[in-house]
This record gives structure tokens, sequence and C-alpha cells, in this order.
């Protein structure tokens, strides 16, 4: 029988709270296949930083290195500032992991009310597929005369034509596979930005020339945005930069009911590293340790690991199963107009488990 090795790390927050309903399902999921998990827990995060000085140990990435996976909640705390947090643990695993590919699907689901008027289940399927190792979260820039009334910081967007292509190529292929409406949408901004984003654009011209079953159109972000809230049926694959793909997926995750829905997953489609499942959603201070923050994302976050590692029976049924919950409408959390507690949705998913 496979066991998959997955390093979990719940992080801050409500990631403490919704990776627990994500083992609940995986874990019960497994039973149904011929498959296991060996779930690793690490303590890493923002209490981590206050005992250690450090998001995470010295030699954390070597650590996460031997696992063929990481399960992440999320990281973030009101008393620490968030570039401590993002810079001391996630985006290190993103680089140092070459997961180039951020995944990030949005579907109206039957039973979701869209606070867009008039939309039918399914009128919203679409992913996102943000680049995620360079751009504008590189790691380059600085400052100069720190804390004087003169301070310059200057940070650097990285695009190289390399890193624009194989994403590209990646949103190129995930189209054909989804065979929808075979379509891939750029998202630029190469009217005010002549050097990274040219780059971004020739990429995206050279690569889509590829795949000539595809229809392609390029969108500047700022319409992009518009188009997300106005039309965002048109939509099958978006392709995007590190910051671009960041901002278009919270309009992606609240036109399709609330955060608590959005699952992504940080990839390295060519499998030399772990790549890393995490959903859109923060830590949500504002709810944490109330009890009442919606798993689902962090739920079908584990759908797309399973997916990932080639269990994709046991992904569909996560998925169904989740589906099906939703369309019940009966075991929801108050993100949804509900007012089931989280372990509640966890449970009502798990006995779902095998229902269509
Ligand atoms: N990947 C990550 O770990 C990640 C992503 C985004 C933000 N953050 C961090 O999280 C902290 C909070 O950030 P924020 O408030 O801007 O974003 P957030 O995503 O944590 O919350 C935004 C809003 O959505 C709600 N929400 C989010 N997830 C929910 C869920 N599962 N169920 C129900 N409601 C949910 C929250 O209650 C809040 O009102 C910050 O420190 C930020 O840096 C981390």
């Amino acid at each position: 029988m496979k066991k998959y090795k997955i390093a979990v790390i719940r992080g801050d927050g409500i990631g403490k709270e919704v990776v627990e309903e994500g083992l609940k399902v995986l874990t019960d999921v497994s039973n149904s296949y011929d498959f296991s998990w060996d779930f690793e827990e690490y303590p890493w995060g923002s209490d981590y930083y206050f005992e250690h000085g450090q998001m995470m140990p010295t030699n954390g990435l070597d650590i996460l290195s031997e696992y063929q996976a990481i399960f992440l909640g999320a990281v973030g705390h009101p008393d620490l500032q968030d570039h401590i947090t993002l810079n001391g643990l996630l985006l290190p695993i993103r680089r140092r992991f070459d997961q180039y590919v951020c995944e990030r699907p949005s579907v109206l689901y039957e039973g979701i009310q869209s606070p867009l008027s008039g939309k039918k289940p399914y009128d919203i399927d679409m992913v996102v597929i943000r680049e995620n190792t360079e751009g504008e979260y590189a790691n380059v820039g600085g400052f100069q005369y720190l804390d004087f009334p003169e301070e310059i910081g200057i940070q650097t967007g990285v695009f190289t034509r390399k890193g624009c292509e194989r994403v590209i190529r990646y949103a190129f292929e995930l189209a054909r596979q989804r065979n929808k409406k075979k379509h891939v949408t750029s998202i630029t901004k190469s009217n005010a930005q002549g050097y990274g984003m040219l780059v971004w654009d020739r990429a995206f011209e050279s690569i889509s020339a590829l795949y000539p079953d595809i229809q392609n159109d390029s969108l500047l972000i700022d319409a992009a945005a518009m188009d997300f809230i106005r039309n965002p049926e048109q939509f099958d694959v978006v392709v995007g930069s590190n910051l671009f793909g960041d901002i278009l997926t919270d309009i992606g995750a609240i036109i399709t009911g609330s955060m608590g829905l959005a699952s992504s997953a940080n990839l390295d489609p060519q499998n030399r590293y772990p790549s890393m499942f995490e959903p859109v959603h923060g830590s949500a201070p504002d709810i944490m340790g109330m009890g009442i923050a919606n798993p689902m994302a962090q739920i079908l976050t584990g759908a797309m690991m399973a997916s990932h590692l080639g269990e994709s029976a046991a992904a569909h049924n996560i998925e169904n199963a989740v589906r099906y919950v939703l369309r019940q409408g009966e075991v929801l959390t108050p993100d949804l107009g509900g007012h089931s507690r989280t372990s509640d949705v966890g449970n009502a998913v798990v006995d779902s488990l095998g229902l269509q």
C-alpha cells in the first residue's frame, strides 16, 4: 500500500482550526482507497517566532525537503508585521522548492449565493494561475536612509523570460486538460510597466503560438479586476504575475461565496521538490478561536494535494462530498449564512464521502 509522507504546518489563527478538519477528511477518505498518509506536524509560525525569534528553524527547509508534500493552514498574527511572517515561512518555501505555479480555482457551487446578482451554479468556473516565485514578490530591493525623513525603499520586480514562459505554458496545458472554454487570459500592465511586463507579454505571445487549439487574450489588470465583477463567466484559465494573481484570487473567492471556499496549491509541476497546499485565505484573526471558520477551503486544498499525488479518485470523492454538503445547505458556517461550527462542517464532509 502506498504511504504519502506529508509535513503539516497548521500555522496561525484559524489555520490551526481548519487544518484539523482537513486532516480528518484526508484520513477518512484514504480508508476507501489503496493508500495511507504519514502526517508529521511542525509547530512553526508566529508562536514559534515569539519563542525562537524565527518562523521556522534554520534547517526548516531541509526538514521539509524530505516530504512528498506540505499541508499548511495560514500564517499571520496581529502582533507581528506581515512581512516577517511571509518572508520567514511562506515565501522561502515557495522559492526554495521552485513552486512556480500557484493554482487557484474559483467555482460557484450549487447552494451558494454569489454577491453578484443573477449568477447560477457554475456560471463562474475558472482557474487563476499565479506566477509564484518571482515578479513583484522577488526579494530584491533595499532601504536607504532607514528611519530618517529621507527614507527610500526600492522594490524590484523580477520578470525572467524563462520564469514567465514556464508558468504560462502550465496555464495553456491546463486549459487543454480542463477542456471547457479552451481559453487563456493573460493579465498584464505593460502600458505602464514597460520592462518586466513586456517580458511577460512576449513570453505569452511565444507560448500561445504553440497552442493553436486554445484561444487567448490579454487584459490589463485594471480591466481584469472590473471584468471579474462585471462578467466573470467569460474566464476559463487566467494567468498573471505574483501580485496580480494574488489580488484577483481574493476577488475570485468572494464572488464565488466566501474566502472559506477558496482552495490553492503551490506547485512544482516537475515534481523535483515537495509542493505546498494552503488555502487562499489567511489566519483571520477576527474569528480565530471562535470555532466558526469555514474549513471547506482547507478541505478542498487537501483534495488538490491528493490529486497532485496521483490519487484523483480520492480527490474527486472529497470534492463531491463538499458539493453535496453545500447543495444540502444544512451544515454551513456563518460566512455562508449558516450557524454550524468548523468541526460540524468537517464531520458533514466526512459523512458525505462516497455520496454524489
Ligand atoms: N497564505 C497565508 O498564510 C495568508 C494569506 C492571506 C493573509 N495572510 C495573513 O493573515 C492575516 C489576516 O489577513 P486578512 O484579514 O487580510 O485576510 P484573511 O483571509 O485572513 O481574512 C479576510 C476575511 O475573510 C474572512 N475569512 C478568511 N478565511 C475564512 C474562513 N475559512 N472562514 C470564514 N471566514 C474567513 C476573515 O474572517 C476576514 O473577515 C494577516 O496577518 C495576513 O498577512 C496569510
